[in-house]
Order: structure tokens, then C-alpha cells, then sequence
């Protein structure tokens, strides 16, 4: 069931720690996204009671597959951190090996281990022994541009028994800057038994096909671009079926979803967390709001759920007198 559900994707959601979490991950699978893994929890016993941890582990009412990310550099440590995972119901483990960032990925994790092949073996080969459900490798082209070791890393994975891989089209010396490139994710498509999913940039449905078509990949995977444009999937969809944009989001849909999001990051997260949580996705949808500015200066001021909730709702009630359809960036693209 799950392994089909995996062979099946086309579109995915990418992780991001702070903001896919359960409420954002349920949103975007409304829209057609058909796969969408949990942000990243520690592997360090120490920290797995923390209040972020517990609403990281928190998979109550996920209407999809339960895939939760893990990284870090120790084996033995990723093993037993896959099988507590497991214990607590992830029907996937993933693992992350394409994070840049130190204070994030601490010393050796996340894309750094790309240097260390031996190394990348130890961790899928333990990881993969340590569980009975699939598990699946997110990654980068390389750690820098002289050393793009990912179809050597791809052939470590196929053996180790990985059972999808997720490419970020950048090296990890890169961090975010340039432009994501496929002819390496192309490559490792065309040598690789395993579903390969293309990750980087793409933020429209014209992106995401050229993209797949580029590549051969089986799925896109969507990070930033879905930032405050859960409905993004849904175009990409209809874009992939039809080889058109369906019509944009009427305003007043957009604000009952956006609305829908808000209440629920209020629920899952408590008003307080909630509140806060909810400013950067408010700001990500608003900012393609003409003029919206002021407005999002002042949302960020306020304190009380039920204060931003009305605040926001009586924004948008008077935009949708303006707006017949939430404006997108890619209509012309
Ligand atoms: C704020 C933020 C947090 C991220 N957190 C994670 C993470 O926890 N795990 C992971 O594998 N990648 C993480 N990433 C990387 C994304 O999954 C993705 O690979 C990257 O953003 C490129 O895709 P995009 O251009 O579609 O955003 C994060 C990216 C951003 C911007």
C-alpha cells in the first residue's frame, strides 16, 4: 500500500522544518499533493520530548502516508532514532541528506556526509536492516560543484535498498543561490532502477513540466513554491493533464482556504504558538496581495488568535469587493 502509494507520486511536497507541518501537509494533499513528508525530527534521545518534537511526531487524523524525515551522521543513532519512529507511526522513514545548513544538520549531517560515501553506505544500509517500512534518501547533486558524487550516491542507494530518492538540483556548497540544474538528475534517472524525484525552483505548473520532461524524473517535489499556494498542486495537475492553466483560485475560495489553514494551525499548535506560527504563512499568502503591505505589518502585531482570525477575515472579505480570483505569479510564465 504504501510502496504503490510511493511508485505512484508524481507530485510531492518537499519537507521544511517550521513550516510543512501536519496542518500544511493536510492542506496541500487537498490540492493533488500525493505525498508529503513530515519536517525533520531530531535523532538525539535528549531533545524527543521537546514541545516542537511532540507536534513534529504528531500525525493525529494525517490523511496520507506517515513519512517522517530523520538525520544525522551516526548509523547506530539513525537506526534506533528509524525504529522510534516507526514505533510511533511513520510508514516511511526518510532520510535527510540534502540540508546545508549546519546549526540545523549539526556537524556531519544533512548534505555534508555526501563526502563521505563509506559513510552514506553505513547510515542507509543500518537504517534500512533497522526497519520493516520503506525508506527513502533526499539529497543533493554533491557538496560542491568539482564533486557532484549523486549518481555514485544513487548506486549506493539502489543497493542499500532505498526505496525512492529525492533530488535537490543544487550542491550543498551552493546552500539556495543559483539556479536549481537537472542534466545530473536526468542522469541518475536514466541509470537508476529507483523512482526519482526532481527537486529545486520549481515554482509553476509550466516549471513542473518541463522539469519532468527534462529529467524523466517520476515526481517534482515542491518546497518554496507552495509557500502561501497550497493550490499550486492543483494547477500543476490540471497543467499535466490538459497542457493548460485551469482558471485561478476565485478570491473567495482562496480566503475560505486560507482561513481553513489558520483555524487549524490555531488548533494544532494552541492559540499562543498558533498565533505566531500562522504570521509567516499569512505574510506568504497576502504578499501576492497588491499593496497588502501595511496590512501584513499589522497582523504580525497581534497577539490573540481570535483577534488575527477576524483581523485577516475582515481584510479579505473587503479584498474579495476588488478581486474576483487570487492573483498568481505564473500566469503568463
Ligand atoms: C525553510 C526551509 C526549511 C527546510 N527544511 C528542510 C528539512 O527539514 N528537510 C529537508 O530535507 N529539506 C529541507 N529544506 C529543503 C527543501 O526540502 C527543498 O529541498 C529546497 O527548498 C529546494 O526546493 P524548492 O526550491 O522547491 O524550495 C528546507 C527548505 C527551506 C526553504
Amino acid at each position: 500500500m504504501t510502496l504503490a502509494a510511493l511508485h505512484q507520486t508524481q507530485l510531492a511536497l518537499a519537507p521544511m522544518a517550521g513550516i510543512t507541518d501536519l496542518p500544511f501537509r493536510q492542506l496541500t494533499r487537498q490540492f493533488g499533493a500525493q505525498w508529503a513528508a513530515s519536517e525533520m525530527v531530531t535523532v538525539n534521545p535528549d531533545l524527543q520530548h521537546t514541545a516542537k518534537t511532540r507536534h513534529r511526531q504528531n500525525h493525529a487524523g494525517e490523511s496520507g502516508v506517515i513519512a517522517v524525515q530523520i538525520a544525522g551522521s551516526d548509523p547506530a543513532q539513525l537506526a534506533a532514532a528509524a525504529q522510534h519512529n516507526v514505533a510511533l507511526g511513520a510508514q516511511v522513514i526518510d532520510i535527510n541528506m540534502g540540508c546545508p545548513v549546519k546549526k540545523v544538520c549539526n556537524v556531519l549531517a544533512g548534505s555534508a556526509l555526501l563526502q563521505n560515501e563509506k559513510l552514506v553506505a553505513q547510515i542507509l544500509n543500518a537504517v534500512v536492516r533497522a526497519v520493516n517500512v520503506p525508506v527513502t534518501l533526499k539529497t543533493r547533486l554533491g557538496w560542491d560543484d568539482a564533486h557532484q558524487n549523486i549518481p555514485t550516491i544513487a548506486q549506493i542507494a539502489e543497493d542499500a535498498g532505498i526505496a525512492a530518492l529525492a533530488i535537490h538540483g543544487r550542491t550543498r556548497s551552493q546552500m539556495y543561490r543559483g539556479q536549481a540544474q537537472y542534466e545530473l538528475i536526468a542522469a541518475v534517472k536514466q541509470q537508476s532502477r529507483l523512482p526519482i524525484w526532481a527537486n529545486g525552483d520549481i515554482t509553476s505548473p509550466q516549471k513542473a513540466a518541463a522539469v519532468l520532461a527534462q529529467t524523466g524524473a517520476n515526481a517534482v517535489m515542491i518546497g518554496r513554491g507552495a509557500q502561501g499556494q497550497p493550490w499550486l498542486f492543483a494547477d500543476i495537475q490540471h497543467y499535466l493533464q490538459h497542457g493548460t492553466l485551469p482558471p485561478p483560485m476565485p478570491f473567495q475560495a482562496a480566503s475560505a482556504t486560507i482561513l481553513r489553514h489558520l483555524a487549524a494551525m490555531h488548533t494544532f499548535y494552541g492559540d499562543n504558538a498558533g498565533t505566531r506560527i500562522a504570521r509567516k504563512h499569512i505574510g506568504w499568502y497576502l504578499a501576492r496581495i497588491p499593496n497588502s503591505q501595511t496590512v501584513r505589518q499589522q497582523l504580525n502585531q497581534i497577539n490573540h488568535a481570535g483577534e488575527q482570525y477576524d483581523y485577516l477575515a475582515n481584510y479579505l472579505a473587503a479584498q474579495a469587493q476588488q478581486y474576483a480570483y487570487w492573483p498568481r505569479d505564473y500566469e503568463a510564465a
